[in-house]
């Protein structure tokens, strides 16, 4: 039998009510906070991410899913979006039609991870760009509606973690000091952070290693050796969280796994979800659309994963929302009437109500059976003596009241309900 590939999932019936659902409230946030959706291809030539997201990055070196095609150019499955958002945004010149460009997107992404619970290999993720201003006031406003979505859900466990990586000065002046500090502990650290020591000392900070954390407990921070703007920058982000009363932490130890950041980064944790618990993610990039190419441009995003968080909804026992019952099953008496309750579902459909059939000749209780699977709210009765004189039987189901109808009312049926 052919399965589906590792790490990948089939999104099946009994589900989607969940996504829609899901899609559907952040359609409905994206339109209150004025934001276009965008959407990119699938895949992208590999140079756009390997420079975009940095090559030192364990996305770029390690997870990517690239291949040549048959015209020997080199493509990747898109591991993220904000670099394509970016690639679009040169491309066609979004910055001249409008100077701020508010986005979000809805799709699939894909990175070869070692599979896990909240970690797949084709993922999906909503992300939201703001691209055109450095005004901290959108860097806040990634932090609320990522917040605000998560708590509409009626998530409890969410923290919100802030910090800001400043300018790339500040970082480079601030990477020699933590060098310094951790050439002592070089021989006590675990072989994935002896190589990030020398590709990406930052991202030591994320080792699940009991002993380089111990280490890096005591290790200088950023934070303390950013200048004055990014100071005041990260300030007022905070000053706009806290107005509007959004839990945050400051997490100076948050490095995230992409290097495009400058200023503020943020990530909303799950305390219900096990080790992957990051339900977003994201941050300013004021320096990526100049390094792909464009005028230079601020942006700010952030992006969350929704397996994750349809996992931190059912764990916590909320969004409990039923699929969409039918409004009507017409059960028919006689086998031959198929083509008439064919005709009639036809009007009923017409009329915008949700209508089912037989269409597998079952027998009168067994469609009955199949009418209370499928939640209808009434059944139509046709056949008999009745519809021999052009009547036929609406029965509710939530009562069983039956009321005895002419065809001809059919089509106003609403108002027999
Ligand atoms: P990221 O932190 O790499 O950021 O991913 C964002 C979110 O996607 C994560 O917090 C997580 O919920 C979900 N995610 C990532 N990898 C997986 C996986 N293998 N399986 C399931 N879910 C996953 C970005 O992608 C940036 N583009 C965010 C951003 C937008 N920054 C600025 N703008």
């Amino acid at each position: 039998m052919i399965k589906a590939i590792t790490g990948t999932k089939d999104i099946l019936p009994d589900e989607i009510h969940k996504w829609l659902f899901f899609e559907n409230l952040v359609r409905e946030k994206m339109s209150f906070y004025n934001y276009q959706e965008i959407r990119t291809p699938i895949f992208e030539e590999t140079t756009l991410f390997s420079r975009g997201i940095g090559e030192a990055t364990d996305i770029v070196s390690k997870e990517m899913y690239t291949f040549n095609d048959r015209s020997e150019v080199s493509v990747t499955l898109k591991p993220e979006m904000t670099a394509s958002v970016v690639r679009a945004f040169i491309e066609h010149s979004l910055g001249k039609k409008q100077a701020l460009n508010k986005l979000f997107y809805i799709s699939p992404m894909f990175r070869q991870e070692r599979p896990q619970a909240g970690r797949l290999r084709q993922f999906h993720q909503v992300g939201v760009e703001a691209i055109g201003s450095t005004n901290p006031a959108l860097d806040a406003e990634m932090i609320i509606i990522a917040y605000e979505i998560l708590d509409q859900l009626g998530l409890k466990k969410l923290s919100i973690k802030i910090n800001s990586l400043g300018i790339p000065e500040s970082r480079e002046k601030y990477k020699l000091i933590l060098s310094d500090y951790l050439k002592k502990y070089y021989e006590q650290l675990s072989d994935d952070s002896k190589k990030r020591f020398t590709t990406n000392i930052l991202r030591i900070f994320d080792s699940k290693d009991e002993k380089d954390i111990q280490i890096m407990k005591d290790a200088p921070l950023l934070i303390e050796q950013l200048d004055e703007n990014s100071l005041s920058h990260f300030e007022q982000v905070r000053s706009i969280l806290t107005n509007l009363r959004i839990p945050y932490e400051i997490e100076p130890r948050l490095v995230r796994g992409l290097d495009y950041y400058t200023h503020t980064t943020f990530e909303i944790v799950s305390g219900s979800i096990g080790s992957q618990s990051a339900l977003c993610g994201g941050g300013r990039y004021d320096l990526l659309i100049e390094q792909l190419g464009g005028v230079p441009t601020p942006g700010v995003g952030f992006a969350a994963g929704i397996e994750r968080i349809l996992l931190a909804c059912e764990n916590e026992e909320v969004m409990d929302i039923q699929p969409n019952k039918i409004d009507i099953y017409i059960i028919r008496l006689e086998k031959e009437l198929l083509p008439k309750v064919y005709e009639l579902s036809n009007q009923l459909r017409i009329q915008q109500i949700t209508t089912e059939i037989d269409y597998l000749d079952r027998s009168v209780k067994a469609q009955m059976r199949e009418a209370n699977r499928l939640g209808a709210k009434y059944v139509v009765i046709i056949g008999g003596d009745e519809f021999k004189n052009n009547n036929f039987i609406l029965k509710n189901m939530s009562n069983s009241e039956e009321k005895l109808l002419n065809i001809a009312q059919l089509t106003d049926i609403k108002s027999f309900f």
